[in-house]
């Protein structure tokens, strides 16, 4: 079929994130706090879960609308058992010119020293690891386990080694908790080959507190980063694109920074996102999925998908972040509100 049509806003889908498991071995504070994901906690049951042969499904589907780029994210997207297997099965997909798939898979880096060389031989072309703090005390009361800094980076290395390149290394940043990091992650990565993005802290979901107090803006982080190594901004490589991107004046490297609350970019949105239990979110803060997974388990055919897919993504009109801008210009207030996040 053709490409589905651009939604409301003139925005046509492009990527697709999918999440492949609502688990974490992290319980970073700022996203899983164990106040609320604790032993108690009901995570998804496996049936509950959409299958490897469902995810290829809607993704064949995506690609024939339009979408060049899939993302596997989660949860932590290792923990999902056989993972590799579906990226071998992704790796097959065509666009309708006849192109693979960008595959990315954005990860705690946890695993990767175990998995990278699979992930790698299934077709997997490249993953972003979070890191928020080089510093061992800062980085396990994020990650909220104990869990050692040096396997991280080991992960990431891991994954250089095996080609997962160009590598992205993600930093939320969440005042008082790392912002004194900016600076040293800025620095050791300035002379890697991994381009290290600061993300501003998000209200999504509705369990990590979120204040816009915490929130330490873009400006601010380029404005201490420059003050040491001074940046020049660059110009984005795609429209669609997160993170504004910077490089230091002296050619070593470059840096993005994930603007979200402080400079919104909705206005260039082409993401949509699937949930682990095969709900499809056209945006991440959107406060209803459609129920992709009924449709595919009542055996429907690839013409109903895609027309379901093109219809939701037709009358599609989210555009959260700009608006939660507008309405606290430079306020301190304190946002409370329920999202399902992805
Ligand atoms: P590439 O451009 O493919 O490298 O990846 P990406 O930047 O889309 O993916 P990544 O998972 O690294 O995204 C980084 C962070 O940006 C996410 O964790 C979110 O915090 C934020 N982000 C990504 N997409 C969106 C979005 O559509 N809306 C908002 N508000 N934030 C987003
Ligand atoms: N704000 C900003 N980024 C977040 N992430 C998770 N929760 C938040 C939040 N509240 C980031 C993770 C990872 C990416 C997938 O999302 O750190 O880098
Ligand atoms: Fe896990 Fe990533 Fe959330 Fe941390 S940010 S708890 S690593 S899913
Ligand atoms: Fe896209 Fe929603 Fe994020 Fe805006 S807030 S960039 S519409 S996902």
């Amino acid at each position: 079929g053709a490409p589905f049509d651009a939604d409301q806003r003139g925005r046509r889908l492009r990527d697709l994130r999918i999440s492949v498991t609502d688990r974490c071995n992290f319980r970073c504070v700022y996203c899983m706090p164990k106040e609320i994901f604790g032993r108690d906690y009901a995570f998804l049951e496996r049936d509950e879960l959409l299958s490897f042969e469902e995810i290829t499904r809607i993704a064949r589907a995506a690609a024939r609308g339009g979408v060049q780029k899939i993302r596997l994210t989660g949860g932590e997207p290792l923990l999902r058992r056989g993972l590799e297997n579906l990226v071998a099965m992704l790796a097959e997909i065509r666009t309708p010119e006849g192109a693979p798939l960008d595959i990315a898979l954005t990860t705690n880096g946890s695993a990767l020293a175990v998995k990278a060389d699979a992930l790698k031989a299934a077709g997997l072309d490249r993953v972003t690891v979070s890191i928020d703090s080089l510093d061992e005390r800062t980085f396990q009361s994020m990650n909220d386990v104990k869990f050692p800094l040096a396997r991280v980076l080991d992960g990431l290395e891991a994954a250089h080694t095996a080609g997962l390149g160009p590598i992205k290394v993600n930093m939320v940043v969440k005042k008082g908790l790392n912002d004194h990091d900016i600076v040293p992650m800025a620095r050791y990565f300035k002379n890697t080959p991994y381009v290290l993005r600061f993300i501003e802290y998000m209200d999504v979901g509705s369990t990590n507190g979120w204040r816009l107090d915490d929130v330490v803006t873009a400006d601010e982080i380029v404005s201490r980063i420059s003050s040491e190594m001074p940046l020049e901004s660059l110009d984005p490589t795609s429209p669609g694109e997160t993170a504004s991107r910077w490089r230091y004046s002296d050619g070593t490297n470059e840096i993005g920074v994930i603007a979200s609350v402080t400079q919104a970019f909705c206005s260039t949105c082409t993401r949509a996102r699937i949930s682990t239990e095969g709900q499809l979110f056209t945006c991440l803060f959107a406060d209803a999925g459609y129920d992709l997974r009924s449709l595919l388990r009542a055996d429907c055919t690839d013409v109903e998908l895609d027309g379901a897919l093109r219809g939701i993504w037709a009358r599609r009109t989210d555009n959260y972040s700009e608006r939660r801008a507008s309405l606290t210009p430079g306020s301190r207030r304190k946002i409370e509100m329920s999202y399902i996040g992805g």
